[in-house]
């Protein structure tokens, strides 16, 4: 872990979907197949970091090197992420984490009844939101999934939850995006972007990495 461009710097990755409990057997989700940041987390030991990669329910095999947490709701995910807050020099937000989940959870199944079921939902906390309001904070880079006026949104990210960086990635494109083996994005920071083209997530893992490595430098004035 002595070489490459994060050598000697401790990198937290979200990864995957989060599941919200309606009952013992139901819940809320979405396509995140955990890809993109799995790919990030072995460009991360590859160039040099102590990697630690949260995860919601996935079915992928965890990267070599790389310190496991598995959660199931974005509760759960919020504090796996402050609990790794004091060793994380640079965190990564690639989890696709639910805005929402269901008011209460039914302590039995919920039995079909009527024609129509409302559920009501409450917000759930925003975890990147979060990390990058803590004191000392790490380096802290969003991603921005949309379906339009991409690039708009994503900085509208970047400057409300005070991110370093986002990665905005278009989620109505054809064949890129959640559970794709593809990806395209174009990387912004506060006066700057960069659009990296579509390719393979492990090698657009691997440019994202090296896009952060140089801004962190940046930041830290090294
Ligand atoms: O997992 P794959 O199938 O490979 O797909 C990859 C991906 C499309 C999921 C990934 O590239 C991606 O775009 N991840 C972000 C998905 C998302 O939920 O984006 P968002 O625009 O809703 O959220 C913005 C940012 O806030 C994200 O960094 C997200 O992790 C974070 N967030 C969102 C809600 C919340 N409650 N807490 C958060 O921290």
């Amino acid at each position: 872990f002595e070489h490459g461009a994060l050598a000697g710097l401790r990198v937290v990755v979200t990864a995957g979907p989060t599941r919200e409990a309606l009952d013992p057997v139901r819940y809320l989700s979405n396509h995140s197949s955990g890809k993109m940041g799995f790919a990030l987390a072995t460009a991360c030991v590859d160039a040099g970091a102590r990697t630690t990669l949260i995860s919601g329910p996935v079915t992928l095999e965890t990267p070599a090197h790389v310190a496991r947490r598995d959660v199931e709701s974005a509760e759960d995910m919020l504090a796996a992420s402050l609990a790794a807050l004091p060793a994380c020099d640079i965190f990564i937000a690639c989890a696709a984490v639910a805005d929402y989940r269901p008011a209460q959870i039914a302590g039995e199944k919920i039995k079909k009844e009527d024609e129509q079921l409302t559920l009501t939902l409450v917000r759930n906390p925003d975890i990147v939101a979060t990390v990058a309001a803590a004191e000392p904070r790490p380096f802290t880079v969003g991603f921005a999934a949309e379906t339009r006026d991409l690039l708009a949104y994503a900085r509208g990210k970047l400057e409300r939850k005070r991110l370093d960086l986002v990665v905005a990635n278009d989620v109505a494109a054809e064949g890129i995006g959640f559970n794709s083996d593809d990806n395209a994005v174009t990387l912004l920071w506060p006066g700057g972007e960069e659009a990296l083209p579509r390719t393979g997530k492990g090698s657009l893992a691997r440019l994202i990495i090296e896009r952060i490595a140089a801004r962190y430098a940046a930041a830290r004035g090294t």
